[in-house]
């Protein structure tokens, strides 16, 4: 069989501060995507890394009266070892300040200015410091840049301009390559204006901390030309064409809805001018917000993913973060969304029917997994959802509905709680063993389908409960579940959270 090919990619986070939930959100969401990928048997790459040269580096590290080289190594480590923590299963992680990195950056400087795309000239216009780039007046009359000056200056540019045509085309011709549909729209309506080039270079008088544009060394490389690129040296351009063939065009580049215009806009020009495909998908999510704001480390107003583990599980926070967030629009964070949905969802949903069918068993079969027999019309309900939840989670999570799909597996965990209600198997128990046996039988197996889907979401709850299940098979096919299998005595995986402890 050949396996479908899974390349996905999250922004690499600038390392002026330690990461905050929206860093959080995007590398979750590119796991969880990974690991719905790598379940339906795809190959699969995953890319995350860190931004490390820039002006918002370069003054993080001198406010810290630190070299810039190493105040990025002191940074680097906290992102990864949190997405180790976070359970992130990256299959790289990359540092703009590697080798590897910086060779092909100057590499393809040189192969755009041969091939006549970079150019030098002097510019004089309004310079947003705190964005640094040229802004346009319209831009600066919007209000919305900071530090705003006049500069005049030689530089080197990229014919962003000469791709402008080619780029509307391909983004009217391909409906699906940025999402969601607004977005697209939004950079549909960008391109209506005269696209100007972009600004690559910057004098190392003014900004040192980068990389050597390699025909000009009085110059280091903006910021965002050197980033984007990490896409494709992360996989082998121009050092590993095998591998570089394997994986690139990337399937999925997630991002939020801040970067769009680099990614949809100088990131593509950038891959004509390479003459290289552009990725499948460009998908800009939503903010989470603090009220009206978006968090942020400038605004102060960030929660601290650390914390929350410390308190209540990777897990309750990875699951948190995917169902509350409608992928594409904004999404609130509070402390009391975030515990009512564990309270609702993990504690007295999936927890309790783990507890429930765990506890009856124990009871009434000597904590023996009892045989499945013939199944009535109401259990066949059950088996009939269940075993059509694969497939509907799987069109979701292809749709990038995260949060609708998690919802799908939610709501046969519900309607399974309802079911043992109904069926009582606790007072079919006094009657008739083997029918208080089938019940239980159908909602554990229901039970073990949704773990085995939830896993993508909650690695290790949802490992756990296979686990006590005893199951070795994670098929999605009704009947999986093995009779016959004693299972453990286990603590609560998800104790209610009591809000006066809070
Ligand atoms: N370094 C650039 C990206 C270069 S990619 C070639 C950058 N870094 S960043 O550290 O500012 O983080 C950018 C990404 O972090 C956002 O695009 C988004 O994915 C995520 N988020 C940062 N704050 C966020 C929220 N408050 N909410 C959701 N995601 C946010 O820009």
């Amino acid at each position: 069989m050949i396996k479908n090919k899974f390349y996905v990619t999250t922004p690499i986070y600038y390392v002026n501060d330690t990461p905050h939930i929206g860093h959080a959100y995007t590398t979750i969401l590119a796991d969880v995507l990974a690991r719905f990928h790598r379940a339906l048997g795809d190959d699969v790459f995953f890319l995350t890394g860190v931004d490390e040269h820039g002006q918002k580096v370069q003054q993080a590290a001198e406010k810290r009266g630190l070299a810039p080289q190493q105040h990025c190594d002191d940074l680097a480590p906290r992102f990864s070892s949190l997405w180790k923590e976070l359970g992130i299963s990256n299959d790289d992680f990359i540092r703009t300040t590697e080798e590897r990195h910086i060779r092909v950056v100057q590499s393809i400087l040189q192969k755009v200015f041969d091939n006549g795309d970079i150019y030098q000239k002097e510019y004089e216009g309004l310079y947003s410091v705190a964005e640094e780039r040229f802004i346009t007046e319209k831009e600066a009359e919007s209000g919305q840049f900071r530090e705003v000056k006049v500069l005049k200056e030689k530089n080197y540019f990229f014919r962003m301009s000469r791709y402008q045509e080619r780029l509307i085309r391909y983004i009217e011709e391909n409906p699906g390559f940025i999402r969601p549909e607004h977005r697209k729209n939004e950079m549909l309506g960008f391109l209506r204006q005269p696209l100007t080039d972009l600004c690559i270079s910057r004098p190392k008088s003014r900004l040192a901390w980068g990389i050597e544009i390699p025909f000009d060394r009085d110059f280091v490389t903006y910021v965002w030309f050197d980033a984007l690129i990490n896409y494709i040296s992360a996989v082998g351009y121009l050092s590993d064409e095998e591998k570089f063939k394997r994986w690139w065009p990337a399937s999925a580049q997630l991002i939020g809805k801040d970067i769009l215009t680099t990614h949809s806009i100088y990131w593509t020009t950038m891959l004509f001018s390479l003459e290289l495909p552009l990725p499948e998908v460009i998908f800009a999510h939503g903010w989470w917000l603090m009220g009206e704001s978006k968090m942020s480390k400038s605004l102060g107003n960030v929660i601290k993913p650390l914390d929350l583990i410390e308190q209540h599980g990777v897990d309750a926070v990875r699951y948190y973060l995917m169902s509350e967030m409608n992928l594409g629009s904004d999404a609130n964070f509070t402390l009391e969304n975030f515990i009512k949905r564990y309270n609702s969802d993990l504690a007295n949903d999936f927890g309790n029917l783990l507890n429930r069918v765990s506890g009856l068993i124990g009871k009434y079969f000597e904590g023996v997994i009892p045989g499945q027999g013939d199944l009535s019309e109401a259990d066949r309900e059950i088996a009939a959802q269940a075993s059509t939840l694969g497939s509907r989670v799987e069109e979701l999570v292809r749709q990038y509905k995260v949060d609708a799909a998690i919802d799908q597996i939610m709501e046969l965990i519900r309607v399974v709680n309802k079911y043992m209600e109904v069926q009582a198997p606790w007072k079919l128990a006094k009657t008739d063993l083997p029918a208080a046996g089938r019940v239980l039988y159908v909602a554990t197996e229901a039970l073990r389908i949704a773990a085995v889907l939830l896993r993508a979401v909650m690695p290790d709850k949802a490992g756990r409960v296979l686990e006590i299940l005893g199951v070795q098979a994670s098929g999605l096919v009704w009947g999986g579940l093995e009779s016959g299998v004693k299972l453990p005595i286990f603590p609560p995986l998800f104790p209610r959270i009591e809000l006066e402890k809070v």
